[in-house]
């Protein structure tokens, strides 16, 4: 936590008759932070900001995002940096113990992790618990909450070993389990994780190989879902993030914790937004018809947005837009499709907006999700697929923040307060005198 004791930079309010001194935390980049712990305790008022765009929720040293650079960094590092010049595991070791490993320290995670990939057998009867055409993420809210009740000898987090294996088996779990899913929606087999194979790899195949022939994985195609992996890993205090951390502070286990994460990441406003994003570029389907989707996502009164445009923090480029629309080039080009009428569209629309002033005024930029449904289509996912992958994506960067948390011996079980507006007490009154 960050040590109050020598701030010598303070905020004054005056609240009535109270005036009050508030120390002003200083970041190692970004806003500084007023520190309003005291103010209920000192003035009896609240806070008031219900969708905290002005709350800072946590002290953190894991992700950063400059949104008016748009720039994202790890630990210190870019994404484009890490995107191009290291892995999805490296990337989790990143995460997860704050430096990029030696190649010693690699090798020993990322047998760890490949050691940690199937799961125990009897959970595939929770995937035929469903019906076949239930969408993945409820599936795996299911299955990954249920992870509890198999993985008893890593639920206590007070043990930092049981946390450190809880981590390992839900990052290492969480291709299997998203993988299974979509075997199962599609009525195939399900096929098992390969040590002798990368995680992109291993989570491609299962995806894709059936038992009545051999499959090889495409190079290519495994560099493009290790990149996605990249990308999507941490994201500050997102909503799922956040919910994660709010889940935690009640001492509830990590599979628990993570399955509410899957559940909020699941809304179209935030993770769902990539599959959103695609039936959006597919419900427009030609060129010609992007003035009048520009159109409805001006007017006040259409619900419509572009999904995958705009975002709460970056009032620039999303710096993995950027990679992943590149990322969208090559692998459409390299598997000859660099004509694919979406991705037309996604360009022409992309141009569209950023040469009109509601969306440049506003700063609407392309987001993550703009480009990642285009890239998973053409790998052979359907659009039910998306948030799957980016929920076995963002498993390191929730685990990473719940351990950040846990490992704070400040913190206390989170309870935000409210602004109350509704009755003011009155008695009850029976039903024959209503
Ligand atoms: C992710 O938080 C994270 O970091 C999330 C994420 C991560 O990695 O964890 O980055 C992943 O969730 C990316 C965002 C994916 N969602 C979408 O693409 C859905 C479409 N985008 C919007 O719903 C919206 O932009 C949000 C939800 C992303 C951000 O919402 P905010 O910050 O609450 O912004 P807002 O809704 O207050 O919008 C500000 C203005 C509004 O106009 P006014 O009321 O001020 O006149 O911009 C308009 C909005 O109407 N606006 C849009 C728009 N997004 C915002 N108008 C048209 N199309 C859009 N996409």
């Amino acid at each position: 936590m960050p040590d109050t004791s020598h701030t010598t930079r303070v905020a004054t309010l005056k609240v009535g008759d109270h005036e009050l001194e508030l120390p002003i935390l200083s970041p190692t980049a970004g806003p500084d932070c007023v520190d309003i712990r005291n103010l209920y305790g000192k003035t009896g008022v609240f806070t008031y900001d219900p969708s905290y765009t002005s709350t800072a929720s946590c002290e953190s040293t894991i992700t950063f995002i400059d949104g008016d650079k748009g720039e994202l960094l790890h630990r210190g590092y870019p994404i484009d940096q890490l995107a191009e010049k290291s892995h999805f595991l490296e990337v989790c070791y990143l995460l997860l113990y704050g430096d990029l490993p030696s190649a010693e320290q690699l090798e020993d995670f990322e047998n760890r992790v490949t050691m940690h990939t199937m799961l125990h057998e009897q959970m595939q009867n929770f995937f035929r618990g469903f019906r076949r055409d239930a969408h993945p993420m409820a599936i795996m809210v299911g299955v990954v909450g249920a992870m509890s009740a198999f993985y008893h000898d890593s639920t206590d987090i007070s043990d930092p070993w049981q946390r450190e294996v809880a981590s390992i088996r839900l990052i290492a779990k969480m291709p299997t389990i998203a993988a299974w899913a979509f075997k199962y929606s599609i009525g195939q087999p399900f096929v098992y994780p390969r040590n002798d194979l990368d995680y992109a790899s291993s989570f491609l195949r299962m995806c894709f190989a059936v038992p009545a022939e051999d499959y090889v994985v495409d190079p290519i195609l495994a560099r493009a879902m290790d990149r996605i992996f990249t990308l999507h890993a941490d994201h500050e205090q997102n909503a799922s993030t956040s919910t994660v951390r709010l889940a935690s502070s009640s001492g509830a286990n990590p599979f628990a914790c993570i399955a509410a994460g899957i559940a909020c990441l699941w809304g179209p406003a935030h993770g769902g937004a990539n599959q959103a994003c695609l039936e959006m570029l597919k419900e427009i389907g030609t060129p010609d018809r992007i003035p009048e989707y520009i159109a409805r996502a001006k007017d006040k009164d259409d619900p419509f947005r572009l999904m995958g445009f705009g975002h709460r923090v970056y009032k620039n480029f999303d710096p993995r837009a950027k990679v992943m629309k590149q990322s969208a080039d090559e692998v459409l080009e390299l598997m000859g499709v660099e004509n694919n009428p979406t991705l037309q569209v996604a360009k022409e629309l992309e141009a569209a907006a950023l040469a009109d002033p509601y969306f440049t005024e506003k700063k609407l930029f392309p987001n993550v999700d703009f480009y990642s449904g285009i890239i998973l289509e053409a790998m052979g996912f359907p659009t039910s697929m998306f948030t799957p992958i980016f929920a076995v994506s963002r498993t390191v960067g929730w685990i990473s923040q719940w351990k950040e948390q846990l490992s704070d011996p400040t913190m206390r079980i989170g309870r935000p307060r409210q602004l109350y507006t509704g009755a003011p007490k009155r008695d009850y009154v029976d039903v024959e005198n209503r």
